[in-house]
């Protein structure tokens, strides 16, 4: 069961006070979303590489297939040797993790890491995680007792924050990405760059005001493609955020999202595997074929679709549908070459228009030469917005960012010469 939204700010500000009391040193906070039963989603982490590191060592810090990592950002994997490819430090990407209910509350799938020398927590924490878990968290989860005291080759669980919202936002699928805070960031300009309404981002996050601080980490809802996949499929509840790929059937197939519309486009992917059959029964047709015949009553479309992973085969659905008029071909999201450098462009407020595709095209997605927008943009200001700089921003943000903290200091200290 989701959190209700909205709360009220009595309420809000009530929880604040509970949240603070029970844990009066903890200074950022991140949304909880309760949950009951055994119920899995699929989550995204906002992270931010620490230092150089390749495709797969990044992937292995979360435990996740290296080729997922890259489709879901969008970068071509049609590159010779793309795993093992040097991200730079400082670029922003999206992590694909499974979100799944621990102890009531939603958790991401457990994290694994296996310390090396110079590591603390907090370099842990802070550094190789980006902030999206506190030192005390992870002591907390692996009943360290002397932190100073880490052995070098232990490993740690990691745990990591998801919300799965019913897989929805305002009606419509969403995926949800546990966003870390930076100092430079506004609300304003996390909704901006994330095409969504401060309302929004106020609501999901149960907030009682546009304040926020470094390191709080907030659930950000993508507008996603939803699979309709039966249960008892291996890939069940498949969700694909706007813009983007996803890799499944054991790297047999590819499935898109956007840019035009929203529904799930799966084809057969380029990776040299060998799959089982794709073709839909009773039809010439594979997944993804899509043929159209113009009639006098409209347009007959006949599209060949996948429909889950079950036990090692690929389930295919062949479906027939007059439609008023007849569809275009399909529309990819445009890939980005495996980044090289983190480019701090001030670029972000007007998407720019599906580029003509120029540089070729292989396994039928069409290869895009644009620039990796997908970094860390610094002081961002919202579209359309006062060009103010981002430190006016703050500046009239960080006050009421204050305010409840000062109030729940003095709280804390009254309770302590009370019970003193
Ligand atoms: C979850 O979303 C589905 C539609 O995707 C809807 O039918 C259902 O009522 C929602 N459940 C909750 C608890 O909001
Ligand atoms: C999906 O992404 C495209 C391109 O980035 C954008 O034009 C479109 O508005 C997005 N759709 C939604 C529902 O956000
Ligand atoms: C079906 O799709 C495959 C690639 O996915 C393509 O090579 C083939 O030409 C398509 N066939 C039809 C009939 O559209
Ligand atoms: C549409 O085309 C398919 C095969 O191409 C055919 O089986 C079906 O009867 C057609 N439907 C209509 C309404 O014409
Ligand atoms: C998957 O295979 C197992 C045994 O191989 C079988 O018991 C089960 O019914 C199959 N599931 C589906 C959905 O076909």
């Amino acid at each position: 069961m989701a959190i209700q939204k909205p709360f009220s700010k009595t309420q809000i500000f009530l929880f604040l006070i509970v949240l603070v009391n029970v844990a009066v040193l903890v200074t950022s906070k991140s949304t909880i979303e309760p949950c009951s039963n055994a119920d899995s989603c699929n989550a995204l982490l906002g992270y931010t590489v620490y230092t150089e590191l390749k495709v797969s060592e990044v992937a292995s810090l979360f435990q996740i297939d290296p080729i997922v990592l890259l489709t879901a950002n969008a970068i071509d994997i049609s590159y010779p040797d793309v795993e093992n490819h040097i991200l730079p430090s400082q670029l922003f990407l999206k992590v694909p993790i499974t979100c799944s209910c621990v102890d009531g509350i939603r958790k991401s799938v457990s994290t694994h890491y296996k310390t090396r020398p110079s590591d603390t927590l907090a370099s842990i924490a802070d550094s190789v995680y980006s902030g999206l878990v506190s030192a005390d968290q992870i002591r907390e989860a692996n009943s360290i007792s002397d932190p100073s005291v880490l052995d070098v080759g232990q490993t740690l669980v990691v745990p990591l924050p998801c919300t799965c919202f019913n897989g929805t936002d305002n009606l419509l699928p969403a995926i949800y990405l546990s966003y870390v805070v930076s100092p430079e960031d506004t609300l304003a300009g996390i909704a901006a760059r994330y095409l969504t309404t401060l309302t929004d981002l106020m609501n999901v996050n149960a907030m009682g005001s546009t304040a926020i601080k470094a390191a709080d980490i907030l659930a950000i809802p993508l507008p996603a493609c939803a699979s309709n996949f039966p249960k008892y499929a291996q890939d069940y509840g498949l969700m694909v955020p706007n813009g983007s790929y996803a890799i499944t059937a054991s790297h047999c197939l590819q499935c898109s999202c956007g840019p035009g519309s929203l529904n799930l486009y799966c084809q057969p992917a380029s990776l040299a595997v060998s799959c089982s059959s794709m073709q839909c029964k009773n039809s010439n047709l594979i997944v993804g074929n899509v043929t159209v015949q113009q009639s006098g009553g409209g347009c007959n479309v006949t599209s060949c679709n996948y429909g889950g992973f079950v036990n090692g085969s690929i389930i295919t659905t062949l479906s027939s549908s007059l439609q008023p008029r007849c569809p275009g071909p399909q529309k990819f999201p445009p890939l980005k070459a495996p980044p090289t450098s983190v480019i701090h462009d001030t670029m972000f407020a007007p998407a720019p228009a599906p580029a003509p595709q120029s540089a070729g095209s292989i396994g039928g997605i069409p290869k895009s030469p644009s620039v990796y927008p997908g970094v860390h943009p610094a002081g961002l200001s919202p579209i359309g917005g006062p060009a103010g700089s981002a430190s006016d921003a703050c500046s009239l943000i960080n006050p009421l960012a204050n305010l409840p903290t000062a109030v729940l200091l003095l709280l804390y200290v009254k309770l302590m010469m009370v019970i003193l």
